[in-house]
């Protein structure tokens, strides 16, 4: 699957974002090595702190679902510039080693990045134990 289909299927997921609080609607992709592809939209709640992004909600499902290993993560949203993620997805990005991060909006604008990139020096337990 390349970039552009992989888009377009965040951008779909995007249609199932639940955003009553911001307007603001997300929608990401999570490519797995296998093939398969999982989709997220941010989710929002009456108690803001609850609220989940498209990157989590793709990412989690994926990982539920048995994926081992995930090769490409689009995420798209309706700003000037391409969607750039939260510091908790970077995380989250870091801790499932996503290798290729499409962040695009919906006027075609994208580019590539990786997770070391949208997080460096990311925590991890092997370098915080003493
Ligand atoms: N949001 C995402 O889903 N992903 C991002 O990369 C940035 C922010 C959501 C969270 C919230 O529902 C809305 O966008 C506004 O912050």
């Amino acid at each position: 699957m390349d970039d552009k289909a992989l888009i377009e299927l965040a951008k779909q997921a995007r249609a199932h974002a639940y955003a009553p609080y911001s307007g603001f609607a997300v929608g990401a992709a999570a490519l797995s090595a296998d093939g398969r592809v999982f989709l997220g939209c941010n989710i929002e709640n009456a108690s803001y702190g609850l609220t989940n992004c498209a990157e989590r909600t793709a990412i989690f499902s994926a990982i539920a679902a048995g994926a081992k290993e995930l090769v490409a993560l689009a995420v798209v949203a309706d700003g000037e510039q391409p969607c750039s993620p939260c510091g908790a997805c970077r995380q989250v990005v870091a801790e499932f080693a996503v290798k290729r991060i499409i962040l695009a909006n919906l006027a075609g604008k994208s580019r590539v990045v990786t997770a070391e990139e949208l997080l460096p020096y990311a925590f991890s337990l092997d370098n915080n134990k003493t």
